[in-house]
């Protein structure tokens, strides 16, 4: 019962933050938007459906969203390491530390991010 609390507590503290309409992003392509300040790579997939990640690669000051979408991964342009979306994680070097993912969720054609503050 303390557990369930503690869980609905969690789930309370995030957000649901609108951050562009579906057709701000075309499919294959990543979007910068910022929660907060902090900024978030938006990826609409070749199949539409959408991931996104922490904006800043783990191996450098680069922005993940000025890179290329292959498939489910996110290319950073500055050295070429491959981030997976669904979890963030580095599939190539030079990177080696994973990245945040937040869920996306849309809604009549708007887009959202689940942010925790
Ligand atoms: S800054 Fe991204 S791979 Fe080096």
């Amino acid at each position: 019962m303390l557990q369930s609390n503690k869980d609905s507590r969690r789930q309370e503290s995030k957000s649901a933050i609108r951050v562009c309409a579906t057709e701000d992003i075309k499919p294959g392509n990543a979007l910068r938007v910022t929660i907060e300040g902090h900024p978030i790579a938006l990826v609409r997939l070749n199949d539409g459906d959408f991931r996104a990640i922490d904006d800043k690669c783990s191996h450098g000051e680069i922005s993940l969203s000025e890179g290329f979408v292959e498939d489910e991964t996110l290319e950073c342009w500055a050295h070429g390491a491959k981030f997976d979306l669904n979890t963030g994680v580095p599939l190539s070097l030079p990177a080696y530390e994973a990245v945040s993912t937040y869920e996306v969720l849309v809604e009549n054609d708007e887009v959202f991010i689940e942010y925790e503050a």
